[in-house]
């Protein structure tokens, strides 16, 4: 059989590991919007993980079709379909963790805030079903605008009583894929080595990469560090033009989530030594949430690594102060939503 694990340490691209053959596949994953773009390539990457013992498709349509094609596939995880609301209850029954890509996509000349009006509606439904039926499970937030709809679930798994914030997540391991990706390019490094926290918010200037904080350490000129801060904040609206109207960032943003996803998954089958960027409720600001290194255990966020943040150069210092005004007016836009609306 063929399968393959994200590499332990550096998790930078899925290899083949003959360790992997040994992993007790255990548990169970829901994907909310699995019929979509990113949903389709994310299913086929999960399907083929060594951790995951049961794989649920939801979306309100075309999901039947996907869950028939991919069962085919010999790998250990047991693929079931459900769709439209009726169903959405017993695909979230028992789920260690819920990935939600559901939601739609920006055209050229959009921004992800634009998105907000249909996507803040959809992820407060999904997620009051979560809070219903699977309180528990890590929930990794990938619908935008990020930086808004991680402060709606949060606000209606408040309403609910049972919000963990350190089991919820929005997705922006992108981010980071794409500085390590440009990074080892524009410097000749091997690819496998490079990894820049990506720290702030998911949505233009809020996408701070740390290239200070590079590993390995890199000298950086002032010209580098201005297009490669430009490109990697840019990264998702070049895929955008370049699809010109078919939809955004799909095949990179599923790699980026598999990867995220079976970092939480080694978490939660007792690996200590995991470490992933996320845009999770914090207080290494004075903003209620932050995308920043954290360390992931069983329970969730085990720990913020707030000293990614000291040290900074005077250039990062000035994204972090100008990303505060914008991530700061997104995530109340956010919680005033879920407040209003409740
Ligand atoms: P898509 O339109 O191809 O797929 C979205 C899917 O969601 C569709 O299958 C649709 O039927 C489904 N859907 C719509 N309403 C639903 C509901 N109420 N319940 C369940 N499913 C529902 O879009 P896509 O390209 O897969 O992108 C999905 C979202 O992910 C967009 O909001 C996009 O902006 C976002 N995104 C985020 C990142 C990131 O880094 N966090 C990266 C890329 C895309
Ligand atoms: C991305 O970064 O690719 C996503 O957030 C999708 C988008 O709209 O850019």
């Amino acid at each position: 059989a063929l399968r393959y694990s994200f590499s332990q340490k550096s998790q930078n691209y899925p290899r083949i590991s003959s360790s992997a053959l040994q992993i007790q596949a255990s548990f169970k994953v829901a994907i909310l919007g699995a019929a979509g773009g990113i949903g389709q390539p994310l299913a086929l990457l999960v399907k083929m993980s060594p951790l995951v013992s049961d794989l649920h498709l939801y979306d309100i349509a075309n999901v039947k079709g996907v869950a028939a094609d991919l069962s085919h596939c010999n790998t250990p995880s047991k693929v079931r379909d459900f769709t439209g609301s009726d169903e959405l209850a017993s695909c979230l029954k028992d789920v260690d963790v819920v990935v939600i890509p559901a939601g739609v996509p920006r055209k050229p000349g959009m921004t992800r805030d634009d998105l907000f009006n249909i996507n803040a509606g959809i992820v407060r439904t999904l997620i009051e079903a979560v809070a219903d039926n699977c309180p528990d499970a890590f929930i990794h937030i990938i619908s935008n605008p990020v930086n808004s709809t991680v402060p709606i679930a949060a606000e209606v798994l408040k309403q609910k009583g049972v919000y963990n914030p350190k089991k919820l997540f929005g997705v922006t391991t992108l981010d980071v894929v794409r500085a390590n990706t440009f990074v080892a390019e524009k410097k000749n490094l091997k690819l496998i080595d490079v990894d820049v926290p990506v720290v702030g918010g998911h949505a233009g200037i809020t996408i701070l990469p740390l290239l200070s904080k590079t590993k390995p350490s890199v000298t950086f000129s002032d010209q580098e560090v201005n297009d490669l801060t430009a490109r990697i904040q840019n990264g998702g609206t070049e895929v955008v033009e370049a699809k010109a109207g078919a939809g955004s960032a799909t095949l990179s943003m599923a790699y980026a989530a598999a990867r995220f996803l079976e970092s939480s998954l080694r978490a939660l089958d007792g690996d200590s030594d995991v470490y992933e960027c996320s845009f999770v409720q914090s207080e290494v600001t004075e903003l209620p949430f932050f995308a920043s290194r954290v360390k992931l255990g069983k329970q969730g966020v085990e720990a913020i690594i707030s000293s990614d943040l000291e040290g900074l150069t005077e250039y990062e210092v000035k994204g972090l102060e100008a990303l505060k005004v914008e991530l700061k007016g997104s995530i109340e836009k956010g919680v005033t939503f879920a407040q209003k609306e409740k």
